[in-house]
């Protein structure tokens, strides 16, 4: 059987920054830890007046293209996924294949182009169909590039603004990948929710608090859903574990509750019920109240354990590195985190070689999905090939006034001259000349 999976990925970040502790924490009158260790998020990418999910992910998919050599004719499919998509009709894949058609000899007019939605998991559930698409043989030799691009904006004084986050991703999916394969190990948590939502609307609907207990609760089912494919699960069967990561405090919990699943530790809940006499009946709030409390006791006492502490420090911890400067990519964002452990397992000389990975894809609305990869052996010369660290470094540093000025265009107002934010040569950028596609 052939192996597919993801032969290479680039990461382009918006080019604008908004240190958290620095310059938004004083503003909104805040304690800066509450955005390093709370939410455990340092800074945020902003797209410049220049960007947008069309450039961003047209200029990740060209370095991608470049760096492995290839041409439109060996692209045979290409999936955008977004949720801060402009047109409900066309797809943003056909506006990306337009920027690349401006500075390559041949075109796409082969390619079956389409838009995934579902939120932050959309970028995974593309990375499925490129899979199931290869493996159905349908690909003639080509590859597949995925593709996903946001901006993940709140409103101003939503308590998500301290997450925004704007970036593309760009992945060609192919046979024999030199990155991770792929594998039909996977389970899926899928329910109707309204936690977070964006009908016709520019930023979202939240109940955030809400929206942690639905990220939980369906990724519990997935990892449940999961192990009725790949049998039991023990923590140190993985490398690493990336999780979709909004900020990196949600996935702190996703990881808790991951170990605590994989230990078989849960039978803890029918014990502690009996201690304290709780029969879970509904006009019982009293009992209720405490039995939550031991639950919440239980699980505290279990994060301080060291076989914890030192599963989550090599397990988790190191998936977060590119997310803490970066804040939600939405559907880029779990590969982001795949990115870091990757990363972080190269620098530290660390052969992964033939080794698992977990990854948990989240998006609202909601549905996660847990899958198991294989890290493929020339994963190291793909990673060291990113250069967001360098990417990061560049970002233009703003103040308070200057991101609220950005935040306004963002939200539709052209009206907002940004004339002293510098338009880089050799990049797509949007001209703002009245055709969508006009990009140079
Ligand atoms: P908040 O309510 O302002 O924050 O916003 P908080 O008061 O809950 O504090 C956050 C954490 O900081 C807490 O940690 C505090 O204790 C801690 P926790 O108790 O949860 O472990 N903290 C401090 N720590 C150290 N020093 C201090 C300090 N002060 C507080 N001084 C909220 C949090 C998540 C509600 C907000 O950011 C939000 O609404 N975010 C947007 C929604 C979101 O990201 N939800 C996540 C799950 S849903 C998801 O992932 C899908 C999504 O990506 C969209 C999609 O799929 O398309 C969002």
């Amino acid at each position: 059987m052939t192996a597919v999976g993801i032969d290479a990925i680039e990461i382009w970040t918006g080019k604008l920054k908004l240190d958290l502790a620095e310059t938004f924490a004083p503003e909104k009158g805040e304690d800066p830890e509450k955005y390093t260790k709370g939410l455990g998020l340092h800074a945020s990418s902003f797209p410049d007046a220049h960007e947008d999910i069309v450039t961003m992910g047209a200029n990740a998919a060209k370095r991608l293209m470049e760096r492995k050599g290839l041409e439109p004719e060996d692209i045979g499919r290409i999936d955008v996924a977004t949720e801060s998509a402009f047109d409900n009709s066309k797809p943003v894949s056909t506006y990306i294949a337009g920027c690349l058609e401006q500075v390559y000899d041949g075109d796409f007019h082969h390619a079956n182009k389409g838009e995934r939605k579902f939120a932050c998991i959309a970028g995974t559930q593309s990375l499925d169909d490129a899979y199931n698409w290869i493996k159905a043989g349908r690909n003639r030799g080509r590859a597949a590039l995925v593709v996903a691009t946001d901006t993940a904006l709140y409103a101003r004084g939503d308590p998500g603004e301290a997450t925004q986050g704007a970036g593309a991703v760009a992945m060609l999916i192919d046979e024999d990948p030199n990155l991770v394969e792929l594998s039909t190990e996977q389970g899926y948590g899928s329910a109707d929710e309204t936690d977070f939502l964006k009908p016709n609307q520019q930023f979202p609907s939240v109940d955030g608090k809400r929206s942690m207990q639905v990220y939980l609760a369906r990724m519990r089912e997935a990892l449940e859903d999961f192990e009725s494919v790949s049998g039991d699960t023990h923590p140190d069967d993985f490398a690493y574990i990336p999780f979709h990561t909004p900020f990196p405090g949600m996935v702190r919990k996703a990881g808790l509750l991951g170990y605590r699943h994989m230990i078989r530790d849960t039978p803890v809940e029918e014990e502690l019920a009996e201690e304290i006499g709780f029969q879970p009946r509904e006009e019982n709030f009293e009992d209720r109240e405490s039995y939550e409390e031991a639950i919440r006791d239980h699980m505290d006492d279990l994060s301080s354990t060291e076989a914890y502490r030192d599963w989550y420090a090599a397990t988790v911890e190191p998936t977060l590195s590119i997310s803490r400067e970066v804040g939600n990519w939405y559907t880029g964002s779990v590969h982001i985190a795949r990115a870091s452990a990757l990363k972080t397992a190269a620098e530290e000389g660390i052969d992964l070689t033939g080794q698992k990975l977990l990854v948990g894809s989240y998006g609202s609305g909601a549905q996660a999905e847990i899958h198991a990869e294989t890290v493929a052996d020339e994963w190291e010369d793909e990673i060291e090939a990113l250069n967001i660290d360098d990417q990061n470094d560049a970002r233009y540093d703003l103040d308070f006034e200057e991101y609220e000025k950005v935040h306004d265009r963002h939200n539709h107002d052209k009206t907002i001259e940004m004339e002293d934010f510098t338009v880089p040569d050799g990049e797509f950028v949007f001209t703002g000349r009245g055709r969508m596609n006009e990009r140079l």
